[in-house]
């Protein structure tokens, strides 16, 4: 008879398309057998009346990103790995920006050394590509997709960061030839200059302005000319946090002319508006990010997207800045003018919790289709499926408990990132992961840590299921 190192007893074991009771059987980090009544473990996990969840994979993840002159990001790959972990989280897809005249490879030493023994989850790095230069996109970026760096993303807005249409073609068509997945941030960045130049002259530099200088229409127009240069060069591309039907819009008409597009939404646009912008005090700038939260037509819009399938992903575009600080949202500029507002909200530790109550308790998504967008779909299109994203024999036993009935009330402290607010505080939510296992071992019990840092590994990435085989 085999003997396990743990056994979880008597669960409702979810997977993208399963519901089944059943025992999980962990030897040597891996999942190795599921069966009814495996009783011969060293640790023996009663998890009666739990779901039996692969652990959560955050595919949008910032962490320790230089942000500007005196900004200072709030999470480190310490502490925002050790806020996902609490969330329910096992693995996290960070962002290692490269910066003008740097090459990869250097900028992949600078993220790699910031990671190094910190990390309490799995964590993998998407290049940010800002200078794709003939060596880097010729020599560079072919070596390092075949190293397992096979996702990048390029910006259509932020001046320094931004790239022009020829630039994104080149890009597109490189991983098209090398078989990298590219996520592109949609913003028409000239449209956003011309409008702030405009409510300057109006005298208008309160935060919810950032929201009215980055309209709809500027989402929009880039979602179609993204979808348009993929067209051109036909490669497959991730549309990242999408706001708004107009842009999900774009999406469903690219699938229908035969594209391969993947969708991402995030909690911010199904929980959050405009109207949280424009408070008193600067707590509006709590809530600036890009692109800005819209209103409840657009959240109603997102929802739908993730019912029906538009959103294969949904993320938490973690980029969290402290509120009272002058490296943070109020800096001696950011006080005066939105512009210098640090884009971006926390929300690592609370994707999860917030779909499974909004979502899942409120039956507008099903628990396999929370399974799907929130840790499958992430694993398959960015290369680690099946090793990670679902609950199967030989997957690594990455796995989180939910208590479907555990009422939380969201608040800062709980959360255990470097921000000093979450959007989300006072927000009551039905669903909590109450225990999380990484490689076999548990990291979280009853929203405490029960590891140092530290436990989490780098992940090399195949390519994405998206570029070899239709993945749906
Ligand atoms: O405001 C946001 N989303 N900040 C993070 C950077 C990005 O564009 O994803
Ligand atoms: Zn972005
Ligand atoms: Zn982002």
């Amino acid at each position: 008879m085999m003997r396990f190192d743990t056994v979880i007893r008597h669960g409702t074991v979810v997977t993208a398309s399963d519901t089944f009771v059943s025992d999980v059987g962990i030897k040597d980090g891996r999942i190795i057998a599921l069966a009814a009544e495996l009783t011969d473990g060293d640790e023996v996990i009663d998890a009666t009346g739990l779901f039996v969840l692969p652990g959560g994979i955050d595919s949008h993840v910032h962490l320790d990103q230089p942000s500007g002159d005196g900004i200072v990001m709030a999470d480190d790959f310490d502490s925002g790995t050790r806020s996902a972990a609490i969330g329910g989280n096992s693995t996290v897809l960070a962002f290692c920006m490269q910066e003008k005249g740097q090459s990869l490879r250097e900028a992949l030493k600078v993220y790699h050394a910031k990671a190094e023994g910190k990390c309490h989850v799995d964590v993998s790095f998407h290049l940010v590509i800002t200078d794709p230069t003939a060596e880097v996109l010729g020599q560079e970026l072919p070596a390092l997709v075949e190293d397992g760096y096979t996702s990048l993303k390029v910006f259509m807005t932020y001046e320094g960061l931004r790239l022009r249409d020829d630039e994104i073609l080149a890009t597109l068509d490189t991983a098209r030839r090398t078989g990298a997945l590219v996520m592109v941030h949609c913003e028409n960045e000239d449209a956003i200059r011309y409008l702030i130049g405009r409510h300057e002259e109006d005298g208008k530099f309160d935060p919810k302005y950032h929201a009215t200088t980055r309209p709809i229409a500027a989402e929009r127009e880039a979602t179609h000319r993204a979808l348009s240069l993929a067209e051109i060069v036909d490669v497959p591309i991730v549309i990242v946090h999408v706001s708004n039907r107009e842009a999900m819009e774009e999406i469903r008409r690219a699938r229908q002319r035969g594209q391969k597009i993947v969708g991402e939404t995030c909690p911010q646009y199904l929980m959050l508006t405009a109207d949280d912008l424009d408070q008193s005090e600067m707590e509006g700038a709590k809530y600036v990010c890009s692109p800005p939260p819209r209103d409840k037509a657009s959240q109603d819009a997102c929802w739908e997207g993730l019912e029906q399938g538009v959103f294969d992903l949904f993320s938490s575009d973690h980029c969290p800045f402290r509120f009272d600080d002058p490296e943070g949202k109020l800096n001696e500029k950011g006080k005066r003018h939105f512009r210098w507002i640090p884009n971006g909200i926390p929300g690592v530790a609370t994707r999860l919790p917030i779909l499974f109550s909004e979502g899942v308790m409120k039956g507008r998504i099903d628990i396999n289709q929370f399974v799907a967008v929130t840790s499958t779909n992430h694993a398959k299109l960015y290369g680690l499926y099946p090793r990670k994203g679902t609950i199967a024999i030989g997957a690594d036993a990455d796995i989180a408990l939910w208590d479907p009935d555990k009422r939380t009330t969201v608040t800062n402290d709980i959360l255990q990132h470097g921000a000093d607010y979450t959007p989300y505080e006072g927000h009551e939510v039905r669903g909590w992961p109450v225990r999380l296992i990484l490689g076999g071992e548990t990291i979280v019990k009853d929203g405490l840590l029960t590891q140092q840092k530290g436990h989490g590994s780098y992940l090399t990435r195949n390519r994405s299921s998206l570029l070899s085989k239709p993945y749906r």
